[in-house]
C-alpha cells in the first residue's frame, strides 16, 4: 500500500517487487502477493512447520520470517523444487512411501526433509525423527515419511 516501497524477492530463481508492509511475513508474501500456494498456513505461529521454505538454503518457518528480512537472500518453496516435469527424489519417494495422507503438511515436510540430509542429520532414524520434530502431521504419516527419507538418503549417500 501506500507508503511500503517494493522489495525486490528472489524466489525460485526469479526476481520480484513487491509492496509489503514491514510486519508482513514472508508465508503471506509468497500466498497472497506471489500466488505461491504450495506454502501452507498452519498454526502460523511457528509451531507446525507446514510453511517451511529455504532462505539461503537454510530451512526456516516463513511465518515467522519477515518478508523483508528476505531481500537479497535466496528463498526457495516447494514450486521450486521440480526440475521441469521432473520431481525432486524427494518428492518421488514421498509418492512412492505413501508419505502423506491430507497432504496439508507434505511441502513443509519435503523442505525439511531435503535439508534434513543437507545438514547431515539424517544418518539414524532418531536423528530423522529428532530433526523432523518441528514438522508436524496431524495424520501421523511419520514411519512412511521416515522410510521416504531413508530412501532418498541412501540413494545420494
Ligand atoms: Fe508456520 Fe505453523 S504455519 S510453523
Ligand atoms: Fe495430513 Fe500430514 S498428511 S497433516
Amino acid at each position: 500500500g501506500p507508503g511500503s516501497a517494493p522489495a525486490a524477492l528472489t524466489v525460485n530463481g526469479t526476481t520480484y517487487l513487491v509492496g509489503v508492509e514491514p510486519r508482513v511475513s514472508l508465508l503471506d508474501t509468497l500466498r497472497e502477493h506471489l500466488d505461491l500456494t504450495g506454502t501452507k498456513k498452519g498454526c502460523d505461529q511457528g509451531t507446525c512447520g507446514a510453511c517451511t521454505v529455504w532462505v539461503d538454503g537454510k530451512r526456516v518457518l516463513s511465518c515467522l520470517t519477515l518478508a523483508l528480512a528476505c531481500e537479497g537472500r535466496e528463498i526457495t518453496t516447494i514450486e521450486g523444487l521440480a526440475e521441469g516435469d521432473e520431481l525432486h527424489p524427494m518428492q518421488k519417494a514421498f509418492i512412492k512411501h505413501d508419505a502423506f495422507q491430507c497432504g496439508y503438511c507434505t511441502s513443509g515436510q519435503i523442505m525439511s526433509a531435503v535439508a534434513l540430509i543437507g545438514e547431515g542429520n539424517a544418518s539414524t532414524d532418531a536423528d530423522i525423527a529428532e530433526y523432523m520434530s518441528g514438522n508436524l502431521c496431524r495424520c501421523a504419516a511419520y514411519p512412511n515419511i521416515r522410510a521416504a527419507i531413508r530412501e532418498v538418503r541412501d540413494a545420494t549417500a
